[in-house]
């Protein structure tokens, strides 16, 4: 049997750092074993691929060429540490994944919706995780928070990019999250990002429990 594997998802400064960490935490202290990972990098060739996104990002970068290099990330990070750990029954939280591209790429910068999900899959070998946590924000009020927070973590959050774009980007960035929520409800879980972090943490709390309680008995774990 394999393990869980958890994504978290929403626009920049929604909070998937910080509700990622607090929910690794409370799994450990439950006793569970917990792989942390992040997109793009994770892997030492995602790596290197995410330092290109990095230093190149605003300059002559195409779409298509962001698009792939986001592909060629993911492919890496799912066959070599993702699908490996999954099958050592290790429960995998990731910061940002497939559905990420679908909203930037494909909601956000207007690449073909189709092509999108067709060459996700071929990245992914079909590997979809079990629960998606998405933190809803006005990506105004993200903004603010990763001002505030004064350092950027993500080719996405460069603070000039980030200005520099329209915050109509933005909009239809967090459109797009909402609409693949809405197409998946299951896999989704929609979050009020608005909240205390507290009290984020505990709605997320509440939707894991039960997917670890079943997980484990159906394991054979304690
Ligand atoms: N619920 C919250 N309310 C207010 N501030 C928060 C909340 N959660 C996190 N923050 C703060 O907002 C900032 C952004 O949070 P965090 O880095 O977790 O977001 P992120 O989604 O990972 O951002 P990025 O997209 O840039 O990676 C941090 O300074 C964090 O301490
Ligand atoms: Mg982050």
């Amino acid at each position: 049997m394999r393990g869980l594997f958890f994504t978290f998802e929403g626009v920049e400064g929604s909070g998937k750092t910080t509700q990622l960490g607090r929910l690794s935490a409370t799994l450990r202290q439950d006793g569970k074993r917990v792989a942390e990972t992040r997109e793009p990098g994770g892997t030492s060739l995602g790596d290197a691929i995410r330092s290109i996104l990095l230093a190149t990002r605003n300059l002559e970068m195409v779409a298509e060429t962001e698009l792939f290099l986001y592909l060629a990330s993911r492919a890496q990070l799912c066959r070599e540490w993702i699908a490996p750990a999954l099958n050592a029954e290790t429960i995998v939280v990731c910061d940002r994944f497939a559905d990420a591209t679908v909203a930037y790429q494909g909601y956000g910068r207007g690449v073909d919706l189709k092509l999108i999900r067709t060459i996700n899959r071929v990245a992914t070998g079909g590997l979809t995780p079990d629960l998606t946590i998405l933190l809803d924000l006005d990506p105004r009020e993200g903004l603010r928070r990763v001002k505030e927070r004064g350092q950027v973590s993500l080719p996405e959050s460069s603070l000039d990019r980030l200005e520099a774009e329209a915050l109509e980007f933005h909009d239809r960035v967090r459109k797009g999250y909402l609409q693949l929520a809405r197409e998946e409800p299951h896999r989704f879980q929609i979050i009020d990002a608005t909240q205390s972090e507290e009290a984020i943490a505990a709605e997320i709390w509440a939707r894991v429990e039960p997917l670890i309680g079943s997980w484990t008995v159906q394991e054979g774990r304690r």
